[in-house]
């Protein structure tokens, strides 16, 4: 009989072991929940490159002091549908969500919302931002900045992030469409996974330190961005909407996950929201949106598929699907929830790609 490599746990199990991890590093109980709730949402949606298998790290940076526990943030209206909410370094999760109900109520009131968000670590995937604004009838983009880990198209050396960009809009039936990507062929997180994992990647994802593709996650040293130079562009559009734009470190000047884990990391990351009752009728637009998806499952699939999905329709499925069946996540991950271990010492100082 073969060993089983995973466990199934279900949601609250899972959130309670997360939480009581990073409490135990030193995180505050209130935004221990709110890390624990998005890391256990994003492996419910399958999005395990930032779901459990982040905790270790993130407790050694809390334990370490790279993460304010009481952080005083500020929010500072620069106009009637702008701002720049202050994250003062605390937990990326309890940031990005104190940032973005301030983008809820300025939308809400002006139509449009850009709000930007300065000085944060690590925020996760960004799916968890947006659907919240769709479950309130908005639209909602989100992008963000990441470590310099990414070989620009044509180059042999890192320069921009895996910067990610989310989407969701409301519809008519069912769960807000939430479409999350990283601009580079692979999240790192999921170079973590298969780390985790000790699978080999596929050549496309990564190179190695000499810049040849590799097929080794414990080699690399640089992603490729999507599409060539169009993810490359992505990813410096992202850069400059949540780095220059709102004054923060950016492309090679922004921190390394692992670099000096004692200290924040200063990211940003930005907020478009818009109420698309100010440009259209409400229940007409959830309605044409309700439509598009019919239409796309309408679309005779290709060969070797069994149907097509709307953007980002595979995580909506899998959280579903987890909420009556559980969440799956590593053996070896539960393990250490479970455990004593607070956390590996495994990360500090070793640069973006610790091994
Ligand atoms: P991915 O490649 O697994 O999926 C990208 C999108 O495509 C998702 O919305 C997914 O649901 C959708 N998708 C996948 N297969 C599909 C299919 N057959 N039909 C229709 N849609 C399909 O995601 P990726 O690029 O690996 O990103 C993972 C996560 O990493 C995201 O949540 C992102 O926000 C997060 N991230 C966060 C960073 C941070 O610093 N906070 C940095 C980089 C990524």
């Amino acid at each position: 009989m073969t060993e089983l490599t995973t466990v199934t746990l279900a949601s609250n199990e899972l959130h309670q072991l997360i939480q009581t991890k990073l409490e135990k590093a030193g995180l505050h109980s209130s935004h221990a929940d709110e890390v624990a709730k998005h890391l256990t949402f994003a492996d419910a949606c399958g999005i395990h490159s930032h779901g459990a298998v982040r905790v270790d790290y993130y407790a050694e940076r809390i334990a370490k002091g790279g993460v304010t526990l009481d952080p005083k943030t500020t929010f500072e209206k620069t106009g009637p549908s702008t701002g720049i909410f202050h994250g003062d370094n605390g937990v990326g999760q309890y940031v990005a969500n104190e940032a973005l109900k301030e983008a809820v109520q300025m939308v809400k009131e002006s139509g449009v919302a850009v709000v930007g968000i300065s000085k944060m670590s690590h925020s996760g995937a960004l799916s968890y931002y947006v659907k919240q604004a769709a479950e309130q009838n908005l639209i909602g983009i989100a992008m963000c900045q990441s470590d310099p880990m990414v070989v620009p198209f044509g180059g042999s050396e890192n320069y921009y992030g895996t910067n990610p960009i989310a989407f969701a809009a409301p519809r008519k039936e069912g769960a807000p469409i939430v479409f999350d990507m990283a601009t580079t062929v692979q999240a790192w997180g999921k170079v973590l996974d298969a780390r985790s994992k000790n699978k080999e990647i596929p050549d496309t994802w990564a190179v190695d330190k000499d810049g040849k593709p590799t097929t080794d996650p414990h080699k690399v040293h640089g992603l490729l961005p999507i599409s060539g130079p169009k993810g490359y562009g992505l990813m410096m559009m992202v850069d400059i909407l949540s780095g220059v734009l709102l004054g923060l470190p950016f492309g090679k000047r922004v921190s390394s996950m692992y670099d000096k884990i004692s200290e924040g990391r200063n990211l940003g990351q930005l907020y478009i929201l818009i109420d698309p009752s100010r440009f259209t009728d409400l229940e007409e637009f959830k309605e044409k949106i309700e439509l598009t998806v019919a239409d796309l499952h309408d679309i005779k699939p290709a060969e070797g598929f069994d149907q097509v999905y709307y953007p980002g329709e595979i995580s909506v499925l899998n959280y579903e699907k987890s909420q009556a069946e559980g969440i799956e996540i590593e053996k070896n991950i539960y393990e250490y929830l479970k455990s004593d271990t607070v956390h590996f010492d495994q990360y500090g100082g070793k640069g973006a790609f610790a091994e």
